[in-house]
């Protein structure tokens, strides 16, 4: 398959009020391909739930360009264009419509114009996907925070997206749903070709993609895979493996100098 771009950010400038001086986001280039899992790094306030906001045309960026599928994302287009774009935020509690949880996923794809076995059935599998299939009757307001999430979540993936942006979207999981739901978007991405962006700040999330972005200050300062961005940043907090291996360098263990995945260190550690 030809490798294009199905996302690239070009030169974005943004400020929430024109009077501000500083930007929230400056000069922010970056391209996804797609399939590709990129996943964006950054303290609070980096620029990072901005940045989702203008990809998915809930606002617009000062200057600079958007384009999805090779086409500029305007106010013309835009509405069609979101309907390839999910998104998931951080509290899924204004995110609900549905008097049960099936419902609720089924309400995205009401507009879809799908026909009604085929929506069941999506409703069904997206339910199945992040584990609250059992829960499909459940009033939705009577959830956990952790469960509200993995409904939103489902509702997403129920309309197949092209691209799908997670924004912080975990942080209410417990790590064993997490671990699983991690992944599941694996498995989505290698078989659906799907697109992912995942915005975090657990380190720990960014293993299982391909490129890591870390956003500073609505600054890009570094993007490359997880094993050179965590090579290269000596001050980012990196994953669990890499930071074990750091401390068994420092307690003069002759352990590789280098950025080391879960695997190897476990093959590291075995040999
Ligand atoms: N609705 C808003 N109005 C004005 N300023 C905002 C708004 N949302 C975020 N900001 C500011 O923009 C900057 C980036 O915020 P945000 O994109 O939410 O960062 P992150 O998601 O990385 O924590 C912060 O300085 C924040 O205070
Ligand atoms: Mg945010």
């Amino acid at each position: 398959m030809e490798q294009y771009p199905i996302l690239s950010v070009d030169n974005i400038f943004y400020r929430y009020d024109l009077r501000d001086e500083k930007y929230v986001l400056s000069d922010t280039s970056f391209d996804v391909m797609r399939g590709q899992w990129l996943a964006i790094v950054g303290g609070n306030g980096s620029g990072k739930s901005t940045l989702a906001r203008l990809i998915v045309g809930l606002a617009s960026p000062e200057s600079g360009s958007i384009q999805f599928n090779q086409e500029e994302v305007n106010e013309q287009n835009k509405q069609r264009l979101r309907e390839k774009i999910g998104i998931v935020f951080q509290n899924p509690d204004n995110q609900f419509i549905g008097t049960t949880v099936q419902d609720d996923v089924a309400f995205g794809l009401e507009n879809l114009n799908i026909q009604y076995p085929e929506m069941k059935q999506r409703v069904f599998t997206a339910l199945k996907q992040v584990g609250m299939y059992e829960l499909r009757d459940k009033d939705p307001s009577q959830l956990s925070g952790g469960q509200k999430q993995r409904v939103a979540i489902a509702s997403v993936l129920a309309l197949k997206p092209e691209l799908v942006i997670f924004d912080e979207a975990f942080i209410m999981l417990d790590p064993k749903s997490r671990r699983e739901l991690l992944k599941l978007l694996k498995s989505l991405q290698k078989q659906n070709h799907l697109t992912i962006i995942s915005i975090t700040h657990d380190y720990n999330e960014t293993v299982l993609a391909d490129q890591v972005m870390v956003l500073n200050d609505g600054r890009v300062v570094d993007q490359g895979s997880v094993r050179a961005v965590y090579n290269r940043n000596k001050d980012l907090e990196p994953p669990f493996a890499e930071q074990f291996r750091r401390e068994l360098m420092r307690k003069g263990f002759s352990i590789p100098d280098h950025y080391m995945s879960n695997d190897e260190l476990v093959a590291w550690l075995c040999k």
